[in-house]
């Protein structure tokens, strides 16, 4: 596995690539790898004929100075995990090389990035755009693999590569899940036992609101209240947004009778907030 931390090496490497034809698959990550980016890793070599892997913990796109400090680093071992499974190129850009003296343009999305996420975590996704951005450049991939935990970054980036004519694919890949439902992410690994035995409860509270809507309760209003009165009975659980949306528009919705819908969640455990969803297709 090569490793490069300039952007120039990274782009050398990858032309090369496709000058021998050979096809680039794109895994973004902020590194402390657990199995939903192996995941994301192993969908992207059956796909390509390479693949490439960023780990960039991303200033930008946190909202918390805290929370960008405890965001957990393990390079030496995510370095192991990406040889193991064998990614042919690491890309490990500085937060100088990222962001450099004079650094001033960022890319602002519109409205798929304005609820939920948007809403709460004020310029959050204009950090993720701008990064993402700067990373495709880099490493000039036909495909990018993203993990449809975060439902609305996948849609915030589908609409930058329609709107910025990119021509790379993106592919969503399913949740990894722990047995208990919880999904995997890396700030799992900041939770208290106590905390993690309580988090499973967010799987459930969404299983709940698509088992009454396979049983024909449509109404946006009462399936949220489904799930918000199994969050509320969890002592350990704190929420922050329960929403029902149009899975391509990112409009809320009031009723989801004819609409491919998704309900997303944003849950505290402590300081620590983690986002899941489900789909309701019609
Ligand atoms: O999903 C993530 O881990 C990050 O938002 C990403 C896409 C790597 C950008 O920093």
């Amino acid at each position: 596995m090569e490793i490069f931390d300039q952007p120039h090496d990274i782009r050398e490497w990858s032309r090369l690539q496709s000058t021998s034809s050979f096809s680039i698959g794109f895994v973004p990550t902020m590194g402390a790898l657990h199995d939903g980016h192996t995941r994301l890793i192993e969908v992207a070599q059956q796909d390509c004929d390479r693949v490439v892997v960023s780990i960039f913990v991303n200033a930008l796109q946190f909202n918390s100075p805290q929370d960008y400090e405890k965001y957990p680093r393990l390079m030496d071992a995510d370095i192991q995990v990406c040889k193991e499974i064998g990614v042919d190129a690491l890309y490990t850009p500085s937060h100088a090389t990222m962001y450099p003296p004079g650094f001033e343009t960022h890319v602002s999305p519109g409205q798929t990035a304005t609820p939920m996420e948007g809403a709460f975590r004020k310029g959050h996704f204009e950090g993720v755009a701008t990064v993402v951005n700067k990373l495709f450049s880099a490493t000039q991939p036909h495909r990018a693999y993203f993990g449809a935990k975060d439902f609305q970054q996948l849609a915030v980036i589908k609409r930058m590569i329609i709107d910025f004519d990119l021509g790379i694919e993106l592919v969503s890949v399913e949740t990894v899940r722990q047995p208990d439902g919880l999904a995997l992410s890396s700030r799992n690994a900041r939770l208290t036992a106590q905390q993690r035995d309580a988090a499973c409860v967010i799987y459930r509270g969404l299983q709940a609101a698509r088992n009454a809507y396979m049983q024909g309760e449509q109404s946006s209003a009462e399936l949220m209240s489904i799930t918000t009165d199994i969050y509320t009975s969890c002592s350990e659980a704190r929420v922050e947004y329960i929403e029902i949306f149009d899975s391509t528009t990112m409009c809320a919705l009031q009723n989801i009778s004819k609409r491919n819908a998704v309900m997303a969640v944003a849950v505290w455990f402590g300081d620590i907030r983690l986002i899941d969803n489900i789909e309701f297709t019609a």
